[in-house]
């Protein structure tokens, strides 16, 4: 009766892991908000799903700003990932497990399959001229450098990537190099590192980007440029202490690039996850089993490592690995034009933003602005609109009238005998809409499931200004009981079609419609089309609107939003 995928079946959801080195702001949220929707939505299809994610505690955006702070980057992180597991259940994210890299079983995960490539064969060592800062007796990895990216030109390119362009580098590319930690010009000195040979899986790699249906152009495209250019072998391991040790004969000392530790997190989140559960040794039949689907929500500048990194190290690892089934990788979400930046302070961290409005409003405005196609501007005026007109005036206004509506007539409104014409075909717009709404979920069109729902909301207002209820109860009770019905029939799918985005608001709903348990076990593809009687049994509003003074006092607000968030902070980063 709904269509999309079809049968049921069992995913893997998964976010990119957030860095601990500060709080995330908006735009990382997207990937986390993005994957509980979808986690949320798969549920409600009645498949079986596992959302897992967590903590990325190595590397040197940690090391480095531990540094700045002047802890060890264990007190950083820990404080870190303390306030940020509080601050995703404030924005009702559910996960399967919500772990760290810092987690025993990730190490021992990480160590094992590390030297699993190790006796494959993919892992070579060879000496390298890298940058050292003489000042500092240090080599300088990644983030530890930066300098101009040769092929773009940006001047705050770091060792690893250019956030201009978003290729990878190596630090010995970038011009004019210097410490990121003194400013110091570095000198170059050999040291031994360990690599992968990722030319080996070239073909096999291929074979996956072409043959894959399921991935979306732009990353398809991306991925297969860069093997055109060559897969040059990868540097696995850095001279830094903090991470996870390296495992290679030799290497004692050295530690695994940051990446390679986190990538594999989604398989030991999911490996902690089920012996959790006591379920030990079945993380083997979701990641080694071709019916499991794995779904990774990502920015775009993550695409290289989910594409290739992961499927590469996948395909060597020589087990029967599922790789990627979709990879969402959407745009950057900009900040009143600008890209944020914690150094330059342009934007609004997540824990600034529910001192405004709460987390589940913000679901419902970052899915509405998901830069699934493009960069999306997020501005203050957007927001108020979106607030005070969208989520207000069109779905609760509605939801609010025709459930005041309903108690007004006592309540009771029992599914009609017959139907009027028009009546008729409201309902079977309505349901062609939701429809349409399901297929944009199935295919992670969240903003476009979004603007499905609103056009529901605003055919239900039309309709009921066109049939004025209110004014049939006059004459013909049983005739105004009727539209009423159809009204409800509206409220309720809205309920159930913004379960994964607002799902507390879902239930809200469902609670006043008289309706059993919980909307989250109705699963659509037998209940979202169907209703009986509706025993209506509140009319609270849903959402507060915002101040009409709100566009003018809004620099006023995010200051005071500011201080009473950093006053929550843990201390380390209380700026
Ligand atoms: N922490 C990285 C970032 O913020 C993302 C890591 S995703 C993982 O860009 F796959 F490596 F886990
Ligand atoms: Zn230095």
């Amino acid at each position: 009766m709904v269509g999309g995928c079809g049968g049921l079946a069992r995913f893997i959801v998964t976010a990119a892991w957030p860095y601990v080195n500060y709080i995330p702001h908006l735009g990382t949220i997207i990937h986390l908000i993005s994957a509980d929707v979808y986690a949320r939505y798969l549920r409600l299809r009645g498949h079986e799903v596992i959302y897992v994610t967590g903590s990325d505690e190595h590397g040197t955006p940690i090391e480095l700003e531990a540094r700045r702070r002047g802890v060890n980057p264990r007190e950083l992180t820990d404080a870190v990932h303390a306030r940020d597991v509080e601050l995703f259940r404030e924005y009702g994210i559910e996960f399967s497990n919500y772990t760290r890299t810092e987690s025993p079983v990730h190490k021992e995960f990480v160590r094992e399959f590390m030297l699993k490539l190790y006796e494959n064969g993919y892992i070579f060592e060879q000496d390298e001229v890298l940058p050292y800062c003489e000042n500092d007796k240090t080599f300088l990895p990644d983030r530890f450098v930066e300098g101009t990216c040769p092929y773009c030109g940006y001047e705050r390119a770091r060792g690893d990537q250019c956030d201009e362009c978003g290729r990878l580098l190596h630090p010995t590319e970038l011009l004019n190099p210097r410490c990121a930690i003194c400013g110091s010009k570095p000198i170059f000195k050999v040291t031994r590192h360990w690599y992968i040979d990722l030319g080996r899986v070239r073909d096999r790699l291929l074979e996956w980007l072409r043959d894959n249906r399921e991935l979306q152009d732009n990353v398809r495209e991306y991925s297969l440029n860069w093997v055109a250019q060559g897969l040059k072998p990868r540097s696995v391991t850095r001279d830094t202490r903090w991470g996870i040790e390296a495992p290679f004969p030799g290497a004692e000392g050295k530690t695994i690039y940051v990446w390679f530790d986190a990538l594999l997190g989604y398989i030991s989140a999911t490996k902690e996850h089920l012996e959790s559960k006591g379920r030990k040794g079945e993380w083997r039949d979701w990641w080694m089993n071709s019916d499991v689907k794995t779904l990774y929500f990502i920015g775009k500048d993550n695409i290289p490592f989910h594409s290739i990194i992961l499927p590469a190290m996948l395909l060597a690892s020589g087990e029967p690995y599922v790789l990627p089934w979709r990879i969402s990788a959407t745009e950057y979400l900009l900040y009143e034009g600008k890209h944020f930046s914690k150094s330059r302070r342009i934007g609004i961290w997540i824990d600034e933003a529910l001192e405004i409005a709460p987390g589940e409003y913000w679901r419902w405005i970052l899915m509405r602005l998901r830069p699934e196609l493009r960069d999306q501007n997020f501005t203050w005026s957007e927001f108020y609109r979106i607030v005070n007109s969208e989520l207000g005036d069109d779905i609760g206004n509605y939801v609010h009238r025709v459930l005041t509506l309903a108690l007004r007539a006592g309540g009771r409104v029992p599914r009609p005998e017959g139907l009027e014409e028009r009546d008729v075909e409201v309902l079977e717009e309505a349901k062609g809409l939701a429809l349409k709404a399901v297929e944009a979920y199935d295919s992670i069109k969240l903003k476009q499931a979004i603007e499905l729902i609103l056009e529901l909301a605003r055919l239900g207002n039309r309709y009921l200004n066109e049939r004025e209820p209110w004014a049939i109860m006059r004459r013909d009770q049983v005739e105004a009981l009727k539209v009423l019905w159809v009204a409800l029939f509206i409220v309720k799918l809205i309920a159930h079609l913004i379960a994964p985005v607002m799902p507390r608001t879902a239930e809200r709903i469902w609670r006043m419609l008289g309706q059993e348990g919980s909307v989250m076990e109705r699963v659509w593809d037998k209940e979202l089309l169907k209703a009986g009687d509706f025993v209506v049994t509140g009319s609270e509003p849903l959402f507060q609107k915002l101040p009409q003074d709100f566009p003018e006092r809004i620099d006023y607000i995010v200051e005071e939003a500011r201080a009473r968030a950093t006053a929550k902070r843990p201390k380390v980063i209380a700026d």
